[in-house]
């Protein structure tokens, strides 16, 4: 009898942990990881997957940091080094909707994964074209997909195109991009931004709840040399692959006088994760397109509002303020330490 006592305990708590997994499960985020892997990305990457707070539904791939192609390949690659084949990884644009392509291999590798190499991948690439997968995904699911684009706005601005309706039906879009307090790719622009501007002015424009993790956050949120020891102290396929690209993005980053590798997409995820990472602002945020130094910038108006001028019979005269609505929360600060620590403890020993 005692026997039967204990078995049926252990059962009743197997099914008590059981129902918990799932109903954590199901209480996870479902987002897309729009991508241009990338050394950050794919750090972004591995910890999304990595993050049971998450259900990734797919990562798309847009061509920024490297070529599409090369984008696909280490999407899939790091899928498969996560055994994650059940994740679609879709090919999208190959180039920005008007201007010419901007790889970044100096700051990424020649791989586009910090010169770290990876064996064939084992997973298949999705056949759907990203903005299709994306469009078919928000149907699916109505208001519970968070888009996180962490690359060039180009596959988020294809769908937007064919099919406006999902401004209504997505739960939020948390991108990567943009600056309130200078460039990187210019001084006064954002690479993802810089890299399609007439892409992010469509995101921007496009009146969906935008969540905005841009360089005055993301330099500000460095992973050390020290951080990267605290990780190698831990094994495991992933945790090592992470310290590799790590110690490159760390090297790049103190050749360039920093004292560690700025989370710029790594960061955009936490905030999906555990959104008090991040601190907002709402704000007004228009995309130059035309500028000739200022095209790529994001321009944010701090106090949501612009003087009202009139005509004086040969001059203008300011007599009053027109207010603006706000149409993007703006990070503008992080938590840094608890975010890399957050980081360390989901990558450690996978
Ligand atoms: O400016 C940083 C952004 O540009 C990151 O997404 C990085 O991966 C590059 O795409
Ligand atoms: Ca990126």
């Amino acid at each position: 009898m005692k026997r039967l006592g204990r078995y049926s305990v252990f059962v009743v708590c197997w099914f008590i942990c059981a129902a918990a997994g799932m109903s954590a499960a199901a209480d996870a985020r479902k987002i897309i990881l729009d991508t241009d892997p990338g050394a950050d990305d794919a750090i972004a990457i591995l910890l999304a997957l990595n993050s049971p707070e998450l259900d990734v539904k797919a990562l798309t791939v847009v061509a920024g940091n490297v070529v599409v192609e090369q984008g696909v390949k280490n999407a899939l690659k790091l899928v498969s080094l996560a055994g994650r084949c059940e994740v679609p990884v879709a090919r999208g644009a190959s180039r920005p909707l008007v201007q010419k392509l901007v790889t970044a291999e100096f700051f990424h590798g020649a791989n586009g994964l910090g010169n770290v190499e990876l064996s064939a991948p084992a997973c298949a690439a999705d056949p759907r074209f990203a903005p299709d997968l994306i469009l078919e995904l928000i149907h699916q699911y109505p208001h519970e997909i968070t888009l996180v684009p962490v690359g060039p706005l180009t596959n988020i601005a294809l769908a937007l195109r064919k099919d406006p309706s999902i401004v209504g039906l997505v739960k939020e879009v948390v991108l990567m991009g943009g600056s309130i307090a200078g460039g990187n790719a210019t001084a006064a622009a954002e690479a993802n931004i810089y890299n399609d501007p007439e892409a992010a002015r469509a995101v921007f424009e496009a009146g969906w709840p935008l969540t905005m993790v841009g360089l005055n956050v993301t330099e500000k949120t460095l992973f050390t040399r020290a951080d990267r020891n605290r990780l190698a102290r831990s094994q495991g396929r992933e945790n090592d692959f992470a310290v590799r690209v790590l110690d490159f993005l760390v090297d790049r980053a103190s050749g360039l006088g920093a004292g560690g590798t700025p989370m710029h997409d790594p960061l955009a995820v936490g905030a999906v994760i555990d959104r008090s990472l991040i601190t907002t602002r709402d704000m007004w945020v228009e995309v130059e397109t035309r500028g000739e130094f200022t095209r790529g910038e994001t321009v944010a108006s701090r106090h949501n509002s612009s003087d009202r001028k009139v005509w004086r019979g040969d001059h203008y005269s300011i007599d009053g303020i027109e207010k603006v609505e706000p149409n993007v929360h703006v990070a503008v600060e992080s938590d840094a330490r608890r975010f890399i620590d957050l980081f360390i403890s989901r990558l450690a020993g996978k």
